[in-house]
């Protein structure tokens, strides 16, 4: 029984192998190796493999230059940008963001690989589908950007952007601003928000929080990606001024509790959180106050004053004119205003700047435009004046033109007929007259 018990120890500790060779040197293995290499010309192949994959990574960029989609793309927008005269003509300003040197690279994020050539900047545009946003879309394409429309569709509309859709560097996300969203970008053009009285007036509660949280959600992106952020607030800042003309550094005259306030209110609200995120969290951003716009893809109906008489002249209808007609207002041409807020955007200065047209015209007087310019014998019918109507606006653009380099450059005369034409397609579906849409200066 003892026997038998030492046996299985035995077995349990099998005894080591003295007679196994000894284990290798590992420099004998790395010579073996080169050994191998230099045999049968195989480093030769090596060589050369790497000399074939460096050509091919030096080469690859200039082959796959985005300039084969820009020239599709290139040709619709254009119809609506007139090339202003002199040195402000937007031709000339439009050669001068291409080829600008180091233009706006400095945010596009770290070093880039050898043998790849750098991209356009890659743009967040929240309400990109709306009447500013897609003539915004149409220059940063243009540009050879990259760009990303966020949008809810509220006021906006897919065919302000159908001409991109197919362009690898367009996307559009159906998103609403309330709510966050996270984007590796360069930088963020803020435009969401309904603009007209009758869309913000619609849902006031929603406009405010669309100003307050949307413009909250895209500073914190801002932030959180290193990206630069330009907000477009309003002239309404103002309010009802009791300054004329409106500087910059006027506080404003606004009714916090009005109907218009969501919308006025929730501008200043969204400025100062800009402004916030600029001096508490180093956030580069950009605030432009915009003056009452006008062009094509405007709403048609939607109660701005340029569009309702247009629309209502072209229907046969009378211009209702609000009050007595003469409160002033400036109109300026949305190829202006978008060369402003790129020249913004890419200058080195916070703002807030006025962009409008310094250009005052009563309603009587644009109504009286719109007469000359689509039918003499349109009616004018005057109705009780809304709450909160201010009495005047006009900017005061000295800033913009010392510290920017801007200012419009097409009169109400020259820009009506291209929204006319516009107007014209989208209510007649008339195709005959898209040739007066390039009237020259
Ligand atoms: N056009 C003007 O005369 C004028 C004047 C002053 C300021 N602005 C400002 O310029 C910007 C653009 O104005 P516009 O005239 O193009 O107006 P618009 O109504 O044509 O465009 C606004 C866009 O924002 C989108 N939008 C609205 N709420 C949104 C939300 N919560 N989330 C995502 N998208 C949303 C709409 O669908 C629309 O596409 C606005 O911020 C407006 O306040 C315009």
């Amino acid at each position: 029984m003892s026997s038998e018990l030492t046996f299985r120890g035995h077995e349990s500790h099998p005894e080591v192998d003295v007679d196994s060779p000894k284990r290798q040197k590992p420099w004998l293995s790395v010579t073996r190796s080169i050994r191998y290499m230099l045999g049968e010309q195989r480093l030769v192949f090596v060589l050369v493999g790497i000399a074939i994959t460096t050509l091919v990574f030096l080469l690859l960029p200039s082959s796959s230059n985005p300039s084969r989609f820009d020239h599709k793309y290139e040709q619709i927008p254009d119809v609506y940008f007139q090339s202003g005269s002199g040195s402000t003509g937007l031709a000339a300003q439009r050669v001068v963001y291409e080829h600008r040197a180091g233009f706006g690279r400095i945010h596009s994020g770290g070093k880039v690989p050898l043998g790849l050539k750098r991209k356009g900047l890659r743009i967040v545009v929240t309400g990109g589908a709306g009447f500013v946003g897609s003539h915004l879309v149409d220059r940063l394409i243009n540009r050879g950007d990259s760009v990303i429309v966020v949008d809810n569709f509220f006021t906006g509309r897919k065919e302000n952007l159908m001409h991109h859709f197919g362009n690898p560097r367009f996307e559009l996300i159906r998103h609403d601003v309330v709510e966050p969203i996270l984007l590796e970008v360069d930088q963020i053009y803020h435009l969401a928000c309904p603009a007209s009285p009758v869309h913000y007036k619609f849902n006031p509660v929603k406009t405010i929080k669309t100003n307050v949280v949307g413009t909250l959600n895209m500073l914190g992106l801002a932030k959180r990606v290193g990206a630069r952020f330009l907000l477009t607030s309003t002239s309404e800042v103002y309010g009802d001024p009791l300054q004329h003309p409106q500087v910059e550094t006027y506080w404003g005259n606004v009714n916090p509790i009005g109907v218009r306030s969501c919308y006025d209110e929730g501008k200043r609200t969204a400025e100062t959180l800009a402004m916030d995120y600029h001096r508490g969290a180093g956030v580069e951003v950009r605030i432009a106050r915009i003056f009452n716009t006008y062009g094509p893809r405007m709403c048609i109906d939607d109660g701005r004053v340029v569009s309702n008489f247009v629309a209502q002249a072209l229907r046969k209808e009378p211009m209702t004119v609000y009050g007595d007609g003469k409160q002033t207002r400036s109109f300026q041409y949305v190829s202006d205003l978008v060369e402003g807020l790129m020249r913004l955007m890419e200058g080195e200065h916070v703002g807030p700047f006025n962009l409008g047209n310094p250009g005052e015209f009563t309603m009587l007087e644009l109504a009286q435009v719109v007469q000359e310019t689509i039918d003499p014998n349109a009616k004018i019918e005057f109705r009780p004046n809304t709450e909160d109507d201010p009495h005047k606006r006009k900017p005061d653009i000295s800033k913009a033109k010392e510290l920017l380099g801007w200012e419009p450059s097409i009169p109400l005369r020259k820009g009506l007929p291209l929204m006319v034409s516009d107007f014209r397609q989208r209510i007649f579906g008339d195709h005959k007259d898209t040739i007066t849409t390039t009237v020259s200066n």
